[in-house]
């Protein structure tokens, strides 16, 4: 399957470009950066220099937007350090990021194959997804899927008491892509916060016997740093793989087809996911919505995929 990955990397990120490149059931066509987790020039600097780490040189690298629609931006360096990849010090990139901007690819990409071939796994805000289809109503019809990580329901907020970091950052454009009509499956909060990033499951990453695992592993044990001391777990939750390991194997994780709305006018509630779960409104659904996962399956699977580096 083909795929693009929209990203704001983030460590967890990177490893969901690493599990992408590692399996041979998908095509990476190409990564679009996007200011998120750290401003846009370092989320494309990690994006380039985790490329370079899986030896994937010529995949192509394209930089996206800045900030979000309409909000100022916000960063979450609290919880993926100054850099968004503290934990291990990557050599610079070899390159810089391929020419022309990352709307541009996704339409050109999108527009080129077939429809329904494409697939976006989008794992950061999704300013550039919403700016691709504002500019090319067609992508609507084209775009198979869209794959992500974001929202909240049962747990709710982990950047405020109401909202999801990827949609809260720019929740504008989130309305934009929910309300698209293009068929969406959701991992929100739900689901990975039950993926702790445990001592003994980053000991497993830690001894792949390759150059990735043990990067990864420091990766992740400094991601956990923030949120495992905050949410009182052993570990932090594990975000952006579960878009990957989904696409990998479906049967371990299960949802419900719902309606998801995102609120853009509240102060309080911005970026709120409204999830219909009950089916007690009228919206019809628009997207699948995952709430149950096989927590060692995602660790069987990302354990072995890493092991092939
Ligand atoms: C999301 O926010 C980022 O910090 C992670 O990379 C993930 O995409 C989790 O809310
Ligand atoms: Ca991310």
């Amino acid at each position: 399957m083909k795929i693009i990955i929209d990203t704001d990397p983030g460590q967890d990120d990177a490893l969901t470009i690493l599990l992408a490149l590692a399996s041979p059931e998908i095509e990476l066509l190409g990564v679009t950066t996007v200011a998120g987790n750290v401003p846009l020039a370092q989320t494309t600097e990690n994006a380039l220099k985790t490329l370079d780490l899986a030896g994937r040189p010529d995949i192509p690298v394209h930089a996206g937007a800045d900030r979000p629609l309409l909000r100022p931006g916000v960063t979450a360096t609290h919880v993926h350090g100054r850099t968004g990849f503290e934990g291990v010090d990557l050599p610079p990139p070899g390159r810089p990021a391929t020419p022309g901007h990352a709307v541009d690819f996704i339409i050109r990409t999108v527009m080129d194959n077939p429809p329904g071939a494409i697939t976006l796994c989008t794992i950061g805000p999704l300013t550039n997804i919403a700016l691709a289809l504002a500019r090319e109503p067609r992508l609507r019809e084209r775009i198979g899927r869209i794959v992500m990580m974001g929202c909240a329901f049962s747990e709710v907020g982990n950047i405020t008491p109401a909202a999801e970091f990827n949609v809260y950052v720019d929740p504008h454009a989130a309305e934009m892509v929910f309300a698209s009509g293009v068929p969406i499956v959701v991992f929100p909060l739900d689901v990975t916060h039950q993926l702790h990033t445990s001592a003994a499951r980053l000991e497993r990453i830690a001894a792949i016997p390759n150059r990735i695992g043990p990067v990864v592993a420091a990766w992740l044990r400094f991601e956990k740093r923030f949120e495992a001391t905050k949410y009182g777990t052993d570990g932090g939750p594990l975000h952006d793989p579960n878009t990957v390991v989904w696409l990998l194997k479906p049967e371990l994780y299960r949802g419900r087809q719902v309606n998801v709305q995102i609120e853009t006018g509240s102060p309080l509630t911005m970026g709120m996911s409204v999830v219909d779960w009950w089916g007690v409104g009228t919206a019809p659904p628009n997207a699948v919505f995952m709430r149950e996962v096989d927590v060692e399956g995602v660790y069987d699977l990302v354990v072995e995929r890493l092991s092939r580096f």
